[in-house]
Formats: structure tokens, C-alpha cells, sequence
């Protein structure tokens, strides 16, 4: 497994797979891995012929006051969790590789409509500085696969939209939420939590899971639903973001007839801000 830091050395890589025929297979990171990072990388090991893994902190997209100064980086330890997954190359770029004239980008790629509602509402231009990162992480690994999680599903969609606007040649692929014994979503952010926060955080998914079965079960008033997850997680010592349920794919609002949906949620605990989705299924 190579570490590479430069996109010269990554495209003289990549190149030499892709006059031998190889499939290319990106895993997009912000590094700090954990077992749902890891999941990502065995499922794309499977998938490709070779494996690269990016790490990479995007200054882009994050706003004002949140937390990339103090997003943890742990590249020598994120390495050797990767090396006996048989990842070829680790692709960690610093920021002035990624952004050789400065943030003030002026090509960005933007999914308004999918990327201005939910998370993106309350984290203006989120959304942006993951498509226009993604964009230019498959332009400088030119992948025939990337590999994204259910975890942030906002995200994959739109990314998944973003691929056939404008008809980047990447097929993307989506993998389950992994998550830790008690339910919670595995997140690089759980580690910003205090230990009794940490026993807290699990409510966020069971609320939702119970949410799911009672949607499931027929419970059809869905603003009741959602308020009460909203009042399950601010009684449960979280201050809640959002919790909608959405159309799968689209995220538009459930029409009548809609039976693929998803419940998501955003919430505040302590210094963590937390999200997490389920799929629900009406009969
Ligand atoms: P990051 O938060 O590091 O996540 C990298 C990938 O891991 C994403 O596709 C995310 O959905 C997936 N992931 C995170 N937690 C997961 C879990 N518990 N189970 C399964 N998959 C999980 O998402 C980003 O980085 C960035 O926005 C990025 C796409 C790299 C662009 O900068």
C-alpha cells in the first residue's frame, strides 16, 4: 500500500492500472476512520481490480464556527487499519494540493434543490463544497467506481444526482449504515461526546426505529411522527435540527401513494451535531 500526497504520483499510479485494464475503485474520506469506513473499503475491494482510499479534510465544506480545525486527523493510524484491507494507494492531499489558488474557488459544482433543504438548510453551502470536492477527487483519480454511505443519505443523493447531470463517467455505489452495538451510527463525530452523552446518543436511532415501525404498522399522520421523534430527542437531552420523513432518492415531501420513504433526523448533543436515517417501507 502506497501513501500518496501529490496528484502527479497518483495520476502516474492510476494511469499505469488503466492502460492494463484494471477497474479503479475511490473511497472519498475525511480520514479518522472507523468501522463504517473500513466496510466501505472491503465492499469496494470486492467490486474493483484496485483500491484507493482518500483522505482529505475539505476546508470547503465546512461553514463558519464548525469544526474543521478541531476534525481529528490520524493518517499513520487511519493507514494501518487500511493496509491489511489491501487498499493500493492512500490518497492524502494537503489543502493547498486540493486548492492551489485558495478557497475562494471559482468553479463550483452546486445541487440546489437537493442540497439547500434538510442538513443543507441549517449548513449553507455544505452541500456545494462536497459536490465540488467529489468532482474534483474523481477528476484527479478518474475512478470507475466510488463507494458512499447511507449514513449521510442526503449526501449520496446528491451525489448520485450530481453524476447524472452531469454525466461523470463513475458508477456509485451505496453501502448500510454501520453502527455500534447499541445502535448508534457509527460517526467520526461520537467522539467528541462524553461518556454519559455517549450513552445518550443511542436515542437517536432507536426513536427513529420505533418512528419506522409505526409508520410501517399504518400510522399515517407523518407530522405527528415527526414531532414526535423531535420531543422523544429534546426530552432525551438533545436539541433537535430536523426530523422529516422524505420521499426516497428525491427527498421530496411524501406524496399520497408514495410507499418508499425515509425518516432523517439532525440533532445537537453537547458539542456533536449527529444525523441519522431509516428507511421505511408503507404497505
Ligand atoms: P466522512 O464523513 O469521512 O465519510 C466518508 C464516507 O463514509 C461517506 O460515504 C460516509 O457516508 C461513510 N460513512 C460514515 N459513517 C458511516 C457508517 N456509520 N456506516 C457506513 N458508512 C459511513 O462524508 C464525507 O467524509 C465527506 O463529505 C466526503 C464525501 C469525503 C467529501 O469530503
Amino acid at each position: 500500500m502506497r501513501i500518496v500526497h501529490t496528484v502527479r504520483e497518483l495520476r502516474e499510479q492510476v494511469a499505469a492500472w488503466r492502460s492494463a485494464g484494471e477497474r479503479v475503485g475511490l473511497v472519498p474520506t475525511m480520514g479518522n476512520l472507523h468501522r463504517g469506513h473500513l466496510d466501505l473499503a472491503e465492499r469496494m475491494r470486492a467490486a474493483a481490480d484496485r483500491v484507493v482510499v482518500s483522505i482529505f479534510v475539505n476546508p470547503l465544506q465546512f461553514g463558519e464556527g464548525e469544526d474543521f480545525e478541531h476534525y481529528p486527523r490520524t493518517l499513520a493510524a487511519d493507514s494501518a487499519l487500511l493496509e491489511p484491507i489491501g487498499v493500493d494507494i492512500v490518497f492524502a492531499p494537503n489543502v493547498s494540493e486540493v486548492y492551489p489558488d485558495g478557497l475562494n474557488v471559482q468553479t463550483r459544482v452546486d445541487v440546489p434543490a437537493l442540497g439547500g433543504i434538510l442538513c443543507g438548510a441549517s449548513r449553507p453551502g455544505h452541500f456545494a463544497g462536497v459536490a465540488t470536492v467529489v468532482t474534483k477527487l474523481f477528476n484527479m483519480v478518474q475512478p470507475d467506481l466510488a463507494i458512499f454511505g447511507k449514513k449521510d443519505y442526503q449526501q449520496l443523493q446528491v451525489i448520485k444526482r450530481m453524476v447524472r447531470d452531469l454525466n461523470l463517467p463513475v458508477e456509485i455505489m451505496a453501502a448500510e449504515t454501520v453502527r455500534e452495538a447499541d445502535g448508534l451510527a457509527m460517526s467520526s463525530r461520537n467522539g467528541y461526546l462524553s461518556p454519559v452523552e455517549r450513552q445518550k446518543a443511542a436515542l437517536l436511532a432507536k426513536a427513529l426505529n420505533e418512528a419506522a415501525t409505526r409508520l410501517e404498522a399504518g400510522e399515517h399522520d407523518f407530522r405527528a411522527i415527526e414531532a414526535w421523534v423531535s420531543q422523544c430527542l429534546d426530552q432525551g437531552g438533545f436539541k433537535t435540527d430536523y426530523v422529516s420523513l422524505r420521499r426516497q432518492g428525491d427527498l421530496a415531501e411524501p406524496q399520497p401513494g408514495d410507499k418508499e420513504l425515509i425518516l432523517l433526523a439532525a440533532a445537537r448533543l453537547g458539542p456533536a451535531r449527529l444525523i441519522d436515517n431509516k428507511e421505511v417501507r408503507l404497505i
